[in-house]
């Protein structure tokens, strides 16, 4: 009731109200690690909280016509892939209370949809991608980092499994791909970032007890977050009445 009061306010210092920041994770792991499925888990046991899902894919910057003609020496899985800029501004705009449009990222084009995706401001966003611990930047956006460590061998059946049904490749083309730029990526780019993360899971979204360890912190460090929110508007009107 306090904190509707007080969001309410209208007056000439409401101005000065401090924004709710978001609660910001993310999410990262190899390719067919089950990323996905933990943020959605994650999801789907946090009833109370407005929870957007920000995928890393919606940032790949389409190739130029001349890199699609040769598009099997194309390495997706490099940082610079990645349109980290555009990722940057976009969450920039969101925890300043502002909604943004990000692309739709179509893999069977290896294009930018037509239509963007609609981006309101939230409580919880998860950041999702096989390189959203990469960059300092991105990381520094972050109240919690986790890693989805799932063995490589149950990652390639998946990607073989996705890629042929779902994204409309060939199995020699998968297996191509993966030798030639998804392996050795995901040993320089991708696994080194594990050291960033609060939390690893061992066996990605087979792993229940952990997502429930998750949850429940994400849950206390979110009273945290209420209590300063309160606090820091009750030193705001307290200042308003000294004036
Ligand atoms: N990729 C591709 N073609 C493109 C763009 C990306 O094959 N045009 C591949 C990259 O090689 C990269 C992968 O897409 O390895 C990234 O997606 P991935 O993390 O595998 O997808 P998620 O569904 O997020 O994975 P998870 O199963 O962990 O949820």
């Amino acid at each position: 009731e306090l904190d509707l009061s007080l969001q309410s306010n209208s007056g000439p210092h409401s101005s000065t109200l401090p924004h709710k920041q978001p609660f910001v994770i993310g999410v990262a792991g190899g390719t067919a690690s089950g990323k996905t499925t933990v943020c959605n888990m994650i999801i789907s046991q946090l009833h109370d909280q407005r929870v957007v899902l920000v995928n890393q894919d919606s940032f790949y910057h389409p190739p130029s016509v001349e890199k699609l003609k040769k598009i099997h020496e194309y390495n997706f899985d490099h940082p610079d892939a990645f349109d980290t800029e555009l990722l940057l501004s976009c969450m920039e705009k969101l925890k300043n209370g502002e909604a943004v449009s990000i692309p739709n990222y179509n893999f069977k084009g290896h294009k930018r949809s037509e239509q963007a995706r609609q981006i309101n401001p939230s409580d919880v966003f998860i950041l999702e991608g096989i390189l959203i611990l990469h960059d300092p930047r991105v990381r520094g956006l972050m109240n919690m980092k986790i890693f989805v460590d799932s063995d490589s061998d149950v990652r390639l059946s998946r990607r073989i499994q996705r890629d042929t049904v779902e994204r409309g490749r060939n199995i020699e083309n998968v297996l191509d791909q993966y030798a030639r730029s998804v392996k050795p990526s995901f040993e320089e780019f991708i696994l080194p970032t594990k050291k960033y993360a609060d939390i690893i899971i061992p066996r990605g979204a087979d792993n229940d007890v952990a997502i429930d360890l998750i949850v429940q912190n994400i849950c206390t460090k979110l009273g945290q977050h209420d209590l300063c929110k309160i606090y820091s508007n009750v030193f705001v009107i307290f200042s308003t009445f000294q004036i």
